[in-house]
């Protein structure tokens, strides 16, 4: 549209006229600034011209003069205007359509998610490669997911409620202590006796969950370039931290005794992080063997690594014991224990912690508080006491006997399945199970069948950095009710014999 020239003001005002007899629940004010803020940024009132007086205004389209004030102060205010002593009000030489049409070249109206994509840097694209999905609803067979319909919401409203309400003022400030002590403390007495982990709650580093925890892992002690070791079946949500941060993320394989260092360790050079999930391996859930551990805390030694033990959860074992940490294996070990309580509790809760050795306790702690600072002292103090008040062992008990339940169940459904040669890992500890196929085009028949039946079913295959992986299926059953997981059951083996049928 063509800019409104010197001597047009007549327009201009039978315009806002217009404008203004338009029904609108805003201000008149507001309606006169946003209407002449618009036609400036359009390019319709150029650069230089004159606007009627406030008073003439004011009278021609039957508003108070304040009014008018108000608008145009507003907009001399951000520099859209500009009074000039003696003159007037004039349009400002701010060349906005120059810059506006020079943005819309840059990035036309049908860009898709491709040119979003070019904009990021290559630690973002690389962080994206391992986000291919974003799992807001999960169905039954979701890896990860605990019992929500079990927790004990009731309670926990009520701890939430008293320690709002009996919030010391000082917490209202920033905070640095590495948590709340009492969770600190509670965690501490906890993780000696149930997990056998050497510390004192100084060692305790509250973060919002495991994933932070590697975040921070990662930016402490990694350089750009420097080698990560990864479990390969793995856990992605670990690699994507290590690979955002600029980490070469190299996979080690996993065999019936864990990871096995011993295969790589003389061909690669030092790695600076090791990742691992020693209690029960993800997702392939077996156990990392004494000499396993030993062999890992000596290859750790023996390059100056620090060894992540990701123990996320180790407490949900059925039969045997829980077995030892790492950590506590040898004194003055080079490992950090990560723990969360998204699996024992729920994810949505965001508070996990580290167990740091007494060398990096101070740098992690001033790291921490400046970069993601600490916060949600009052739910921290509320899990102190589900923790201190026994509330917290017994929700693991239940859990445990609730997801052993499940499990059978899941058992039982594919049963007819496994008959006819359907592989299942042992289930010995955790809250899955995975199904070993024989062939890669297998899992994604049946991955493909899976959807729009209210089941998620994720392909083993894509736990591997070196493709094409392993054919299974990781088979969550915590997250779903018996019936649902019953359900699912009876259709994967169903859908497993009919694919055994069409091969
Ligand atoms: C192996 C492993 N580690 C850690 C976590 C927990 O992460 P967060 O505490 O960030 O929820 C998960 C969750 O899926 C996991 O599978």
């Amino acid at each position: 549209m063509e800019p409104v020239r010197d001597g047009e003001a007549d327009w201009t005002l039978e315009a806002l006229g217009l404008e203004l007899a338009e029904p609108g629940s805003a201000p008149l004010a507001q309606r006169l600034y946003r209407a002449l803020r618009g036609w400036i940024q359009a390019g319709r009132l150029a650069s230089g011209q004159r606007l009627p007086s406030s008073r003439r205004m004011a009278r021609e389209l039957g508003v108070g003069r304040n009014t008018v004030l108000a608008a145009v102060d507003q907009l001399i205010a951000e520099g859209f205007l500009e009074s000039r002593r003696g003159a007037g009000i004039f349009v400002a030489d701010v060349a906005f359509e120059g810059v506006a049409s020079q943005c819309r070249e840059a990035r036309p109206s049908s860009a898709g998610s491709d040119v979003g994509e070019a904009a990021l840097s290559a630690r973002g694209r690389r962080l994206l490669a391992y986000c291919a999905t974003l799992d807001e609803r999960h169905g039954a067979f979701a890896p990860g997911v605990p019992a929500l319909d079990r927790f004990p919401h009731e309670l926990w409203q009520r701890l939430l409620r008293r320690h709002q309400h009996a919030m010391p003022t000082a917490w209202l400030d920033y905070q640095a202590q590495g948590g709340v002590p009492a969770l600190r403390e509670a965690l501490c007495d906890y993780l000696q006796l149930s997990r056998s982990v050497r510390c004192h709650p100084g060692q305790v580093l509250i973060v919002q969950g495991a994933q932070q925890g590697f975040e921070l892992i990662a930016r402490l002690l990694g350089d750009v370039g420097d080698r990560v070791w990864v479990e390969e079946p793995g856990y992605s949500g670990a690699q994507a931290c290590f690979s955002a941060a600029g980490f070469a993320v190299e996979a080690v394989p996993v065999d019936a005794e864990g990871m096995d260092v011993a295969s790589v360790a003389a061909t690669r050079p030092a790695p600076r992080l090791i990742h691992v999930t020693p209690s029960h391996q993800y997702p392939s859930g077996v156990t990392m063997s004494l000499a396993r551990r030993l062999a890992l805390l000596e290859a750790a030694e023996r390059h100056g690594a620090w060894i992540v033990e990701d123990d996320y959860d180790s407490e949900f074992r059925y039969g045997q014991r829980p077995i030892a940490a790492l950590q506590g294996l040898v004194d003055g070990a080079r490992v950090i224990y990560v723990g969360t309580f998204s699996k024992v509790l729920y994810p949505g809760l965001r508070l996990g912690y580290l167990v740091l050795p007494e060398s990096l306790v101070g740098p992690f702690r001033r790291a921490n508080a400046r970069l993601h600072r600490e916060g949600q002292y009052p739910v921290q103090a509320a899990l102190a006491e589900f923790i201190a008040r026994g509330h917290f062992s017994r929700h693991v008990r239940r859990m445990r006997d609730c997801y052993r339940g499940r499990q059978a169940r899941l058992r039982a459904a594919l049963a007819p399945a496994v008959a006819r040669g359907l592989r299942l890992s042992e289930g010995q500890a955790g809250m899955h199970l995975v199904a070993w196929l024989d062939s890669l085009e297998t899992e994604r028949v049946l991955v493909e069948r899976a959807v729009g039946q209210g089941i998620t079913l994720s392909p083993l295959s894509r736990y591997y950095l070196r493709r094409p992986g392993r054919p299974g299926l990781v088979l969550g059953y915590a997250g779903a009710d018996e019936e649902a997981i019953e359900r699912a059951g009876r259709w994967l083996a169903r859908e497993w014999e009919r694919s055994v049928r069409e091969r």
